[in-house]
């Protein structure tokens, strides 16, 4: 009779034999559009504070410095009207709000799956395994199983939900999914991402009008990435991650916060958050890149978390990175909002697509290595390291 070690050894698969790789990056956004030049005007319109007016003129301030052109939106003024809950500061709104994020967040991570999926061109019985990450409601079973019924995914998958976490969580899910596909060869982890601030919309306040940022910078979105290594015919490798890496940043505490109450999800952005960030960026890096002997951060790409224009222009600032780096990161700002872990996956698909279009030799720009960083409560930095793909011509 072997011992249970050998008995062990013998159930379990092998492991991989290289390192996790991305393999098909999905997105999807919900069809509501609000141009942010506009968004004041709809914003108090909407929730009867025309009254408001320095209010209103400081919404106006916030959203012209936000570098935002456009948002998308689960919410809608029919969705407004019918929950009148939504439309006022306090009163009790959760019910209303979790029905919505329910129902829609599964469906929004399963329009951004299928295109993953069709991009990976693998039958979906071939996944193994389902990371749900989202801040957006919460359920049991949760928004993972929801997904699972709607594609007609294999009831053995293996499922990790991941509620609040936040921002940083685009960087969390690429950390988890790597341990899990290096741990088996024929592992094929299905990441989705999805987001809506049906969880957080409220009336303006004279009481709380840091509010209003919250309300200037988050909107809606979902992604969704195919992860596994030792890729099998027909499979393109887009990014390796090569490593990943949390950390807690110091004399950062309550910097970033999230409470949810009867009246919804209340976020806290203390005004240091882009100081204490890239402050501390370069540690990050030098910790990340130094094994590679990389100390040069123009000669890689970035997928910096677009949490807010501030943070991304400090970061640049204080890295001395040149104004292009931080392309990808600003136009997913711009054309997408805060998507909170939604982000860093567009801004990748941004690079990997424009690489492509420009004839660049690799998918990352050009660049072999690359960084994606997560920045959210905690405070929290998620650090990726990408290895780009070559582009064959
Ligand atoms: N809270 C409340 N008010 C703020 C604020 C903050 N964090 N930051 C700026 N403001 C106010 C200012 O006081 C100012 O008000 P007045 O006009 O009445 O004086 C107004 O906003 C405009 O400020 P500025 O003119 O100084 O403009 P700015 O260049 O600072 O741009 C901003 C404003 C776009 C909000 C910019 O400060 C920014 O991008 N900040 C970072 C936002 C942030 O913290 N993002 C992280 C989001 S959290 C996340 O992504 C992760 C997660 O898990 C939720």
């Amino acid at each position: 009779m072997p011992g249970v070690e050998a008995v062990a050894q013998n159930i379990s698969p092998a492991r991989s034999d290289g390192l996790a790789a991305i393999l098909a990056i999905g997105r999807a956004n919900p069809p509501n559009i609000v141009e942010q030049s506009s968004f004041a005007d709809l914003y108090f319109r909407l929730h009867n504070s025309e009254h408001l007016v320095d209010l209103k003129k400081k919404l106006q301030r916030i959203c012209d410095r936000t570098a935002i052109r456009k948002r998308h939106f689960v919410w809608d003024e029919e969705l407004l009207m019918a929950n009148p809950c939504l439309r006022t500061v306090t009163e009790p709104s959760l019910n209303a709000r979790q029905k919505v994020a329910i129902t829609e967040i599964p469906k929004l991570g399963a329009a951004a799956a299928t295109n993953a999926i069709a991009e990976w061109g693998r039958p979906k019985s071939d996944i193994t395994h389902l990371i749900f990450c989202t801040t957006s409601g919460m359920d049991l079973p949760g928004a993972d199983y929801q997904l699972i019924r709607l594609l007609g995914l294999n009831d053995n998958i293996q499922r990790i939900m991941l509620y609040q976490q936040g921002c940083f969580a685009g960087g969390t899910v690429l950390r988890l999914a790597k341990v899990l596909a290096e741990s088996r060869r024929s592992a094929r982890v299905l990441i989705v991402c999805a987001e809506t601030t049906t969880v957080l919309v409220r009336s303006p306040s004279v009481e709380n009008q840091d509010d209003l940022v919250t309300q200037a910078l988050f909107a809606d979105g979902a992604s969704a990435l195919i992860v596994g290594a030792d890729p099998n015919a027909g499979e393109k490798p887009v990014f390796s991650v090569f490593s990943t890496s949390q950390v807690l940043l110091p004399d950062s505490d309550g910097a970033i916060g999230g409470h949810v109450g009867e009246n919804g999800l209340t976020a806290t952005l203390h005004r240091d958050v882009p100081a204490v960030i890239s402050k501390n960026v370069g540690k990050c890096l030098e910790e990340a890149f130094t094994p590679l002997g990389i100390s040069d951060w123009n000669s890689i790409f970035w997928a910096a978390h677009p949490g807010g224009r501030a943070i991304l222009d400090q970061v640049e600032e204080r890295v001395g990175l040149k104004p292009e780096k931080m392309w990808a990161s600003r136009h997913v700002l711009a054309e997408y909002g805060n998507m909170s872990s939604v982000s860093v996956h567009f801004a990748l698909d941004e690079i990997r697509r424009r690489s492509a279009k420009e004839g660049k030799a690799t998918t990352g720009d050009g660049f072999e290595w690359g960084v994606l960083f997560g920045f959210g409560p905690g405070l929290t930095v998620e650090t990726v390291v990408l290895r780009s793909a070559p582009i064959s011509a």
